[in-house]
């Protein structure tokens, strides 16, 4: 039976990926963790065990994975492209001094581990279309650069210690329970958000932008069936690309605008989100995580911007 701890189980992904694994676990087998400031709250709290998890205290680590008798850890602690690049040390010591943390942890006590890559880990000189997985990776934002060093990192414990690491590089990820924070993808949530208010959307980035985005219950499969993934069948593991819809502000707008006919979008241009999503992939070609652990997709752009309207509007009372 698997004994798992999420660390940043109150963040966008966390809230949503605790709560899945504990319906497909059972709600004691997973261990919301959280860091002083951001407890969990409602339904995350009521539904399984939570522990102090922080990933720049090492015993907080030591103490949950002991306790819970942890074997998968999920390690979600970050901060996102924008906020990095206005806190460049704290995004290495979250990103990287807490991996070390969680990656020796994992070796003492025999845990999985995955740690999430992303889009952001390409730069400039990445070919920009059908991304390969392997290719180019030379970011020039703060947040790639911890993301590059955590593929490195995890793929080195994996083969020097035998430590059990696994990721995917996650696109923008679209949802509506938790707000992101402060990531250069982050418009393409906000969007639906004043859709659903009947707000006019102003858009911090240019049309003509495409980068790679996915729907939330598709990230969490993934996050799930890779560390499920039969281990003879991987040849990559720190980190696949994966891929479901790529779009750019005018094409969910009109998709949107299908729904609302009413909504209006505006551009203001935000220099520094412009340039570091002009500085990633368009679309990244994702065969090998296809071939080797089966990844599938469910949503598209239409099909996730159904979903979103329903289940915003059901949130706001709209
Ligand atoms: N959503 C992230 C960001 O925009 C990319 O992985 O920072």
């Amino acid at each position: 039976m698997k004994n798992i701890l999420v660390i940043g189980s109150t963040g966008q992904i966390g809230s949503e990926l605790t709560m899945e694994l504990r319906k497909r676990y059972g709600g004691d087998h997973v261990v919301a963790g959280y860091i002083v400031g951001a407890e969990p709250k409602g339904e995350l709290l009521e539904s399984g065990p939570t522990a102090r998890a922080n990933v720049t205290d090492r015993q907080s680590l030591e103490m949950a994975v002991k306790e819970y008798h942890i074997d998968t850890i999920y390690n979600l602690a970050a901060l996102l492209s924008v906020v990095a690049e206005s806190r460049p040390s704290m995004a290495w010591k979250i990103g990287i001094d807490g991996l070390w943390n969680v990656l020796e942890v994992a070796r003492e006590y025999e845990c999985a581990v995955f740690t999430p890559s992303s889009i952001g880990s390409f730069g400039e000189s990445t070919p920009h279309i059908k991304t390969p997985q392997d290719t180019i990776q030379r970011p020039r934002t703060m947040y790639g650069i911890t993301k590059v060093t955590t593929e490195l990192l995890s793929d080195y414990y994996y083969t020097k210690y035998g430590v059990d690491t696994r990721a995917v590089r996650f696109p923008g990820i679209i949802s509506n329970v938790t707000l992101p924070g402060g990531g250069t993808t982050d418009y393409a949530v906000e969007i639906y958000y004043a859709a659903v208010k009947g707000e006019k959307f102003i858009c911090p980035v240019k049309a003509g932008t495409y980068m790679d985005m996915m729907y939330m219950p598709d990230a969490l499969n993934a996050a799930i069936s890779l560390m499920e993934a039969a281990p003879a069948r991987l040849k990559h593991r720190n980190a696949f690309n994966i891929a479901s819809m790529s779009f750019d502000p005018e094409e969910i707008y009109k998709t949107i605008k299908k729904y609302v006919p009413d909504f209006e979008m505006e551009y203001q241009v935000d220099p520094l989100k412009q340039s570091i999503a002009d500085s990633w992939p368009d679309c990244l070609d994702d065969t090998c995580a296809r071939e080797e652990w089966d990844w599938k997709p469910q949503y598209d752009l239409e099909s996730m911007t159904v979903d979103m309207l329903e289940k915003l509007r059901a949130k706001l009372g709209k």
